[in-house]
């Protein structure tokens, strides 16, 4: 394998990437701002706005082949998205960003190509945990799936979610259901059981964007569900690293990300060692657990790209197949 270029966890330079990481976290804001888009407190998730930017900035800014296309993310966001991230050149390529939009991108990526790759083994239903402004089931590349797809979010995301659609003028698609969910306080088995979802179908679930914001539990929770869903089920996920993963650096780091979403409200609850995480997965009853590691992210979508593009070392993916 080729040498990856993320700044390394163990390593000094660690603390520059993160001290740059602070700063853009706050920049969103004004950025948000800019765009139009509505920060009333309490409306929506504020991180679910941030990596939709992500995606629509990858759209303008990074070179083709893009990792992700996903024009969508520009028109759900407003119609002089991509003007706005133009005129933000500067702060929009600063080395938080593109490593936070580098993630992004890949993180959905991942999943489309794991979804292709489940629908050879006919899963016949796609739930996307913690949706956001996730463009997936309006894309044409999925529209022409039969494929019941579920949205599931928290009830004041999704409003937002349902109305940008509608400003946008984006169809919703009929094999798409929009079912409002806090994880923290209802069963995502009730919530899908009353929207029609069948828990006898083979089914794929992506889940991004959202383990760290819940409590492990909460977590779990969602891998027991999924866990129990008949054979060729899937669950491909994100998570943050555990503490016991960062050297003295790393989690000084870390402490200064996690000072700035607490601001925010958002806090990073769950973290997790990836072997751990496998093992605890396998016990759940999980035949098949792939830890998607940053080698293999950057061999699969970034070695070729003329735009060096390259990761944040704190995020990591996973799939586990029942
Ligand atoms: C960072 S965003 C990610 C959105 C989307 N998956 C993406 O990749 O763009 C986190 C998402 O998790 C959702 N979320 C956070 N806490 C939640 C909870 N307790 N119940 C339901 N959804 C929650 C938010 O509403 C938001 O849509």
């Amino acid at each position: 394998m080729g040498t990856v270029p993320i700044t390394p966890i163990r390593s000094v330079e660690t603390v520059s990437f993160y001290a740059d990481a602070a700063l853009p976290i706050i920049c969103y804001n004004s950025l948000y701002k800019e765009l139009g888009l509505d920060m009333e407190p309490g409306k929506h998730s504020y991180m679910a706005e941030g990596t939709a930017l992500l995606r629509a900035a990858h759209q303008v800014l990074d070179a083709d082949p893009k990792i992700l296309e996903d024009p969508l993310a520009l028109t759900l966001l407003g119609a002089n998205t991509q003007e706005l991230v133009e005129a933000d050149l500067e702060r929009q390529q600063s080395v938080y960003l593109r490593n936070a939009r580098t993630f992004a991108v890949m993180r959905s990526r991942y999943v489309d190509d794991e979804l292709s790759a489940a629908l050879e083994r006919e899963v016949k239903q796609y739930v996307i945990l913690g949706a956001g402004l996730d463009t997936t089931p309006y894309r044409a590349s999925h529209a022409s799936h039969e494929l019941a797809t579920f949205e599931v979010d928290h009830p004041d995301t999704q409003r937002w979610k349902l109305e940008k659609l509608d400003q946008a003028g984006i169809r919703i698609p009929a094999n798409l259901r929009h079912v409002a969910i806090d994880f923290e306080e209802q069963s995502l088995a009730e919530g899908l059981a009353a929207s029609g979802f069948d828990t006898d179908v083979p089914s794929f679930f992506s889940w991004l964007g959202v383990t760290y914001y819940l409590t492990p539990d909460s977590v779990f929770d969602t891998f027991r569900f999924v866990s129990k869903m008949p054979p060729a089920s899937q669950i491909t996920f994100d998570f943050t690293l555990a503490d016991s993963e960062l050297d003295a650096a790393g989690l000084e780091g870390y402490a200064m990300v996690a000072r700035h979403l607490e601001k925010h409200g958002e806090p990073w609850l769950a973290r997790f060692a990836p072997g751990k995480l496998a093992e605890d997965l396998r016990a759940l009853g999980f035949g098949e657990v792939s830890y998607f590691s940053q080698e293999m992210a950057w061999e699969r979508y970034l070695k070729d790209r003329t735009d060096g593009l390259s990761l944040n070392p704190m995020m990591q993916l996973m799939s586990a197949i029942v």
